[in-house]
């Protein structure tokens, strides 16, 4: 259900990230700021090992990863479909992008959240760090991390 992308899904992936934004409650004008960092290129979706969760032949979310520096990798990205929120694809994803970052020899996954998604990162056992500058002047999210490695091999 969970596989790699194919950059011809750039276009397709960013609309899904403009649509999954746009449950928010934000106003159109918030929405355009973030229009840009919800648009992918292909060759950034293949660079940052997007992943697409498909179902019954539909794309119903995905995630991306940048990596940061050599512990640390940032779930740059990770959205569901409205219509299919709740059902546990945000945490198949999530699960799935710290394997992938994990492999890559990662240490910490870092997630800068959107505010209305913390309380999904709190459930899966994130950690919250502090607030940092939103894109939205004078906003804030919340910054979080996430240990990819036992406290042994840290
Ligand atoms: C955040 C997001 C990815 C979660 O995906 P989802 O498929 O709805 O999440 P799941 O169904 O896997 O939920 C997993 C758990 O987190 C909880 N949860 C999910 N979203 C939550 C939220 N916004 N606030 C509080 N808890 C939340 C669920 O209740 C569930 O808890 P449980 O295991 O105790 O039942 C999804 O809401 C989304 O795409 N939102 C819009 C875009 C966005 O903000 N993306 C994140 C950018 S940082």
């Amino acid at each position: 259900m969970i596989r790699s992308a194919h950059r011809e899904e750039a276009a397709a992936v960013s609309e899904l990230a403009f649509r999954s934004k746009s449950h928010w409650p934000y106003t159109p004008e918030q929405l355009e700021v973030f229009r840009l960092e919800l648009t992918i290129s292909q060759a950034q979706l293949i660079e940052k090992r997007g992943h697409v969760f498909e179902g019954q032949g539909e794309l119903l979310g995905f995630y991306t990863l940048a990596v940061l520096n050599e512990s640390d990798v940032e779930l740059e990205h990770i959205f569901v479909e409205p219509e299919a929120l709740g059902r546990g694809i945000g945490s198949q994803l999530f699960d799935h992008a710290c394997e992938t970052a994990r492999d890559s020899g990662a240490k910490v996954l870092v997630i800068q959240s959107d505010p209305n998604a913390a309380g999904f990162y709190h459930t899966l056992g994130a950690t919250l760090v502090r607030e940092i500058p939103s894109s939205i002047p004078g906003g804030s999210i919340p910054y979080f991390t996430y240990p990819l490695a036992s406290p042994a091999e840290a």
